[in-house]
Formats: C-alpha cells, sequence, structure tokens
C-alpha cells in the first residue's frame, strides 16, 4: 500500500520584539491567533507543521513544531532553517523597524534617542529565493484602509501566491477578537470576500483552499 505524500507547512505569526536596550523594547499589535489557529488546522489535516512564534500569551501548541522567537531576525533564521516546505502562511506581525544601536547596559531615561533601521522583509526574502521558495507561499496584509489596493500591491511587491487581507479597523475582527473576516486576493488577479466568521473557521477555510491546490 502506498503511503500519501505527507505535505510540510510553515507558518510565522504573533509580533516580533526590537530591542532598545535589555528591558526596552518596540512591537506591533498582534495576539497571535490567526497564525495559531492555521498552524493547528495544518496539524488536524496530516501536515508536518512548523509554527514560528513571536512572543504571545497564547499557550504553545502540541503535535507540531513550535518555535518562539524575539525579534525578526530570528523569525527569519529559523524560517529558513526549517524550510524547504510545501506551503508558508506568513501571519506575523513583524516590526517594520529595528535600533540602529542596541545598548546592553540600559539606557537612562535621559538619554534615550532612538535611531532606527528597515527590518528584514521575512517574506519577501523567501518568496523570492530561488530554491527555498515554497510552492504555495501566502502573506497577510493587516489594513486600516485601501484594502483591495494595498493587497494587490503586497501580492505583487512580495512575489505571493495569495494574500490574505483583513481590516484591522474594524474592532469586532482582528486583533484581540476570536473572530476575523478575510478576503482573499489570488496571482491570477480574481478575489474571494469570505463572512465574518471565528478565526478556527477562517483558518478551515484557508487550508482547506491550500490543500486543494497542492493536490
Ligand atoms: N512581513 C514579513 N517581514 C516583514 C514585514 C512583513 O514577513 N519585515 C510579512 C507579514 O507577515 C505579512 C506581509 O509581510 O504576511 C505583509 O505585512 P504587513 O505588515 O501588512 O506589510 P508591510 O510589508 O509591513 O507594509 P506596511 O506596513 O507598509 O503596510
Amino acid at each position: 500500500k502506498k503511503k500519501k505524500k505527507k505535505f510540510k507547512a510553515l507558518v510565522t505569526a504573533g509580533p516580533t520584539r526590537e530591542y532598545i536596550d535589555p528591558v526596552r523594547f518596540i512591537t506591533n499589535k498582534s495576539s497571535g491567533k490567526q497564525g495559531y489557529e492555521i498552524a493547528k488546522s495544518f496539524r488536524d489535516n496530516g501536515f508536518e507543521t512548523t509554527l514560528i512564534s513571536g512572543q504571545s500569551n497564547l499557550d504553545p501548541i502540541s503535535g507540531l513544531n513550535f518555535i518562539k522567537i524575539d525579534t525578526a531576525q530570528e523569525m527569519f533564521d529559523e524560517t529558513i532553517k526549517n524550510l524547504p516546505a510545501d506551503v508558508a502562511v506568513f501571519t506575523a506581525a513583524v516590526a517594520d523597524y529595528k535600533i540602529t544601536n542596541y545598548e546592553n547596559k540600559k539606557i537612562k531615561k535621559e538619554n534615550l534617542n532612538l535611531s532606527l533601521e528597515k527590518n528584514i522583509d521575512i517574506l519577501a526574502n523567501i518568496s523570492k529565493h530561488n530554491s527555498l521558495r515554497p510552492k504555495l507561499t501566502i502573506g497577510f496584509a493587516a489594513e486600516t484602509n485601501n484594502l483591495v489596493k494595498n493587497s494587490l500591491k503586497k501580492l505583487e511587491e512580495k512575489n505571493c501566491d495569495w494574500i490574505v487581507a483583513n481590516d484591522v479597523s474594524d474592532n469586532s475582527i482582528g486583533f484581540d477578537s476570536d473572530e476575523n473576516q478575510i478576503s482573499i486576493f489570488y496571482k491570477d488577479k480574481k478575489n474571494e470576500n469570505l463572512k465574518k466568521m471565528s478565526k478556527s473557521l477562517v483558518a478551515s477555510e484557508l487550508v482547506n483552499r491550500v490543500i486543494e491546490k497542492l493536490n
């Protein structure tokens, strides 16, 4: 009897922290819930799954390769280490900037002067990588305005197969909420608007579409 091939999935989730000194950091708003639900759904569908998570209050998930990180650089390094995969979903709220000069002693408050530089774009790096790019590379777009335009721009600029977009200006969905309402933008310019539903159902809707695509 031939064993069905096991697909590999990688998910990034949660916020990253960019340290100013040992006690201070800048970060993004993100609970990690949607990414954790997606990783769970991959696991439950028999994928060999890696979840790379920033600092989040959610419990670790069993039955998959769970990796906790702090900074964007660490998230990038772990992503590289855990590829190749058949599908990667980048849900993490990566801090866009990091501090140019990390001070290894606590800075006194009189002298706090921040100099920032652009952080590494994990998704764009992977999606443009010749050998490590997953067959299905999926980005997220959290937008407060111009959702369609910004999502299509990210689809193109980050070389994604799909972009999953949600409107984070609506407090009943996104961030700490247990519900979400997503739109999926596909590379062929088609798009789908899903109804508002639990983040767990959003995850299975997405994973079902991934399975359909991979088979
Ligand atoms: N992303 C990433 N690494 C970064 C920034 C973003 O991997 N340094 C990924 C996110 O995980 C998400 C997608 O890129 O899948 C879009 O992230 P988003 O924060 O919406 O977009 P940005 O590229 O940061 O652009 P902007 O903040 O200008 O909207």
